[in-house]
């Protein structure tokens, strides 16, 4: 019998590596995309070797228009049928909504925003004429609120999540899941990509990639949760916003998110 497959986004750091690494262990075969084509074609090759399954590399910079369209037609031109979709690429940026960089900004927009939602019609459609398929978005308990001092990134984030609920119930019936997982601060390279690093969010404890994506993938795989959020410290602080009153929450995070 075939292996199903996963395509992952974002691949070749962080926690799209270590979705690779956790469904390669399952038994899936993988495609992975990012820009960092060394780093996949290493990667494609230890999970080749380790656990016997297929894993195709595919890079590609997503913040490019086209670049949805054309890992779509590369994953079909390889005969593969996407199983499962993981849109987990994505960053984010630190700095006052003045000073930060307008072409990062919308970089950031096209990955987290436009390519997610191409990805996730393109292969939606192909699952929901199957029957059958799930797709992960990664938005972050960033979703919930607000957040001052990285505007761009939250907002981007809250659409990921509300497109994911969204979705989640527009295709319950035809056999697709649909789920967002929403972490907090976790170790990988998004910290210092972002300028994060010093903020207090980052120095009050983070949890690990591999922690993360075992929650992730157990819940895509064993349950029907549409809102994924690892570890019960994120889970506190993504249900305590409903209860504080609206105007306080902005400066809440804002302190949160200001360097030591
Ligand atoms: N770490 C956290 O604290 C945290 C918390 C909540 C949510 N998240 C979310 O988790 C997801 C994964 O981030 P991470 O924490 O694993 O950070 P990471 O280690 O920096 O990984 C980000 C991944 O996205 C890829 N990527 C970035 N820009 C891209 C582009 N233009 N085109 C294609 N791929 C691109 C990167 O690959 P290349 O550089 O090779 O292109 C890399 O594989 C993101 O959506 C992030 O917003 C992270």
């Amino acid at each position: 019998m075939e292996n199903k497959a996963v395509i992952i986004t974002g691949a070749s750091s962080g926690l799209g590596a270590e979705f690779a690494k956790q469904f390669a262990k399952r038994k899936f075969d993988i495609v992975l995309t990012a820009r960092s084509e060394n780093k996949l074609k290493e990667l494609a090759q230890q999970l080749e070797s380790s656990y016997g399954i297929k894993a195709y590399t595919v890079p590609l910079d997503l913040s490019q228009s086209g670049s949805a369209m054309k890992l779509y037609e590369t994953v079909a031109s390889l005969g593969v049928t996407a199983d499962i979709l993981i849109n987990n690429a994505g960053f984010g940026l630190f700095g006052e909504f003045e000073e930060t960089e307008m072409q990062k900004e919308l970089d950031m927009i096209e990955v987290n925003i436009t390519a997610l939602t191409e990805l996730t019609k393109y292969f939606g459609k192909d699952m929901v004429s199957r029957k059958s398929g799930k797709i992960l978005n990664v938005a972050s308990t960033a979703a919930f609120q607000p957040g001052p001092l990285m505007a761009v990134y939250y907002a981007t984030k809250a659409y990921v999540l509300s497109l994911s609920e969204a979705l989640a119930n527009e295709w319950e019936g035809n056999g697709v899941k649909v789920a967002a997982l929403c972490p907090g601060a976790t170790e990988t390279g998004f910290s210092s990509t972002a300028e994060l690093s010093q903020s207090k969010l980052f120095q009050s404890g983070v949890m690990k990639a591999d922690e993360v994506v075992e929650q992730a993938v157990n819940s895509l795989l064993e349950t029907n949760k549409t809102v994924i959020i690892p570890g019960f410290k994120n889970k506190m602080l993504a249900s305590s916003v409903r209860f504080m009153p609206r105007k306080m929450v902005p400066s809440i995070v804002r302190k949160v998110q200001e360097r030591i």
